[in-house]
């Protein structure tokens, strides 16, 4: 690869031997005499090196190389003095020059300082892009946040302004994810992928309106399923490096998408399976619950008639354990199958007092406080209570199984424009983006004993109602659940 370098020195004579010398060192070489023609260059493209000349008529090195340093940050500059103070040089270094050349040059000493010049400047784009690929690696999580850190990454270890991954859904390509100074990627970014994915190998096209775009295929089993594509300035000129950086990140893109597909799919045949397994064993759990309750209640009856209260008690509570179980068997039994919503007009702030008293002993046991905020101006809303009690009863059990005792669990309702705004919010330990990213996944659960249906029902209860359920959640300050039901209010 040819190192690209930018010579500024007013003197001719000068400027004509480095050209000749740094040609043949095999570098390709641009040389002005003006620093504004220097500065258009750095608009243009990227250098890997100048050398400048620190005394120069309209503008001096110094300040051409800050100037330089506001286009291209990570440029090297030797400044060069012929007045070879060693005061004018360490001035140089101090505001960020590479090094520094006194004139006349020895030939031996300026093939050193580039050459070291040039080493180190490789140096630091290997270091940016390792680091930018170990902090890849190192990611986990949810697709999404993977795609997101490559686009970052890509962005970073090159001098791309623009870059976007985009991924083929039912055969249209869609910018799974993007950064760049436009709301969506340009249409030219679509097309550049779709070239490199029927190309199967990376490539760059030029633009007028959006600069130079190179990209590079996501392949899959050899089958290209999006592409990463970025945007360089204008007149960029585009190495096989660059090409094959961009098919690294690609490539690493291509991994995590992969991943994803094959686990959903696992999952979901797992969940097929597991599905089928809770239903049969639910349905054996049935019969004998039908057969316990029964015996339960004549036990109690029984109780009662010989006068002891505290036996009665206990028949009662059996019997109450076992309806909560056929309740259990019939969510399982019925879960996946569409349920009717069977509507009445609910007053909604005493329904939620009804949903608090159910779990009243949990309340107790973390010794949580309370604290509601109930809008006195809510009409009755027209819904169905025993689909919705469930939702609400997952709200407030997750809530009070995140908080640490003494906690907080703050229960509201507010109205809103033909809706009601009911929210749960703890204090509790809150949810990472991976738990977040799989909360509405059925059997998902973070809880040795949970079944992780609770929100997978909620969100189904919620959206039959025609409402809408959203999450807020901090690691260690806690979360939001806030459910907005339309009104329809009771005539
Ligand atoms: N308020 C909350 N704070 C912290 N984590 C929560 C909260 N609500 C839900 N979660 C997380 O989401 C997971 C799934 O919740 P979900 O209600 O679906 O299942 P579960 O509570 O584990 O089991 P169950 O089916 O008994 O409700 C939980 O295991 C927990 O990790
Ligand atoms: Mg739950």
């Amino acid at each position: 690869m040819t190192a690209s370098v930018l010579i500024v020195d007013d003197d001719h004579a000068i400027l004509s031997v480095l050209e000749m010398r740094l040609e043949a060192m095999g570098c390709g070489v641009t040389a002005v005499r003006d620093p504004r023609d220097a500065l258009g260059y750095l608009k243009e493209r990227t250098f890997d090196l100048a050398l400048v000349d620190l005394m120069m008529p309209e503008m001096d090195g110094m300040e051409l190389m800050e100037a330089a340093h506001q286009i291209q940050p990570r440029l090297p500059v030797l400044i060069m003095t012929a007045h070879g103070t060693i005061d004018n040089a360490v001035a140089a270094m101090k505001r960020g020059a590479f090094d520094y050349l006194s004139k006349p040059f020895r030939t031996e000493e300026l093939t050193t300082r580039v050459n070291r010049a040039l080493a180190e400047r490789r140096l630091t784009r290997d270091m940016e892009r390792f680091r930018a690929m170990g902090r890849l690696l190192a990611s986990t999580g949810a697709p999404e946040t993977i795609l997101r850190a490559i686009i970052e990454a890509a962005l970073e270890a090159t001098d791309a302004q623009g870059a976007a991954l985009l991924l083929a859904e039912n055969g249209v390509l869609r910018p799974t994810a993007h950064r760049g100074p436009w709301s969506e990627p340009p249409a030219a970014f679509t097309q550049v992928a779709e070239e490199t994915m029927s190309a199967l190998s990376p490539l760059a096209r030029a633009s007028d309106l959006n600069g130079v775009l190179v990209g590079a295929p996501l392949l899959v089993d050899e089958r290209p399923v999006g592409a990463l594509v970025i945007g360089l300035p204008q007149h960029y000129r585009v190495t096989d490096e660059d090409l094959s950086v961009l098919a690294l990140f690609a490539a690493q893109a291509a991994v995590s998408v992969k991943t994803a597909n094959d686990l959903s799919r696992l999952r979901s045949g797992a969940l097929t399976a597991l599905g089928r397994m809770a239903t049969q064993v639910a349905h054996e759990i049935k019969n004998p619950l039908g057969g316990l309750k029964l015996y339960a209640l004549h036990l109690e009856r029984r109780l009662q008639r010989q006068g002891d209260p505290e036996g009665r008690e206990l028949a009662q509570k059996i019997a109450n354990a076992v309806d909560h179980l056929s309740d259990t068997v019939t969510d399982i039994t019925a879960y996946g199958r569409p349920v009717r919503l069977s509507r009445e007009p609910v007053p909604f702030n005493r329904f939620l007092d009804d949903c608090l008293a159910l779990v009243q002993d949990r309340i107790d046991a973390k010794q949580a406080r309370v604290v509601r905020q109930y809008d006195s101006s809510l009409p009755d809303a027209m819904v169905d209570p025993r689909e919705l009690k469930k939702a609400l009863l997952n709200f407030l059990v997750n809530a009070l199984d995140a908080i640490q005792p003494h906690g907080e669990l703050h229960v509201g309702t507010q109205r809103h424009e033909g809706a009601v705004e009911v929210t749960v919010r703890d204090n509790g330990e809150g949810m990472t983006p991976e738990v977040l990213a799989r909360i509405f996944e059925p059997f998902f659960t973070t809880k040795e004993k949970g079944t992780g249906l609770g929100m997978s029902i909620a969100k189904g209860v919620v959206e039959l109602h025609g409402g809408q359920l959203t999450l807020e959640s901090t690691p260690g300050k806690g979360t939001t659940v806030r459910v907005t039901l339309p009104l329809e209010t009771a005539r």
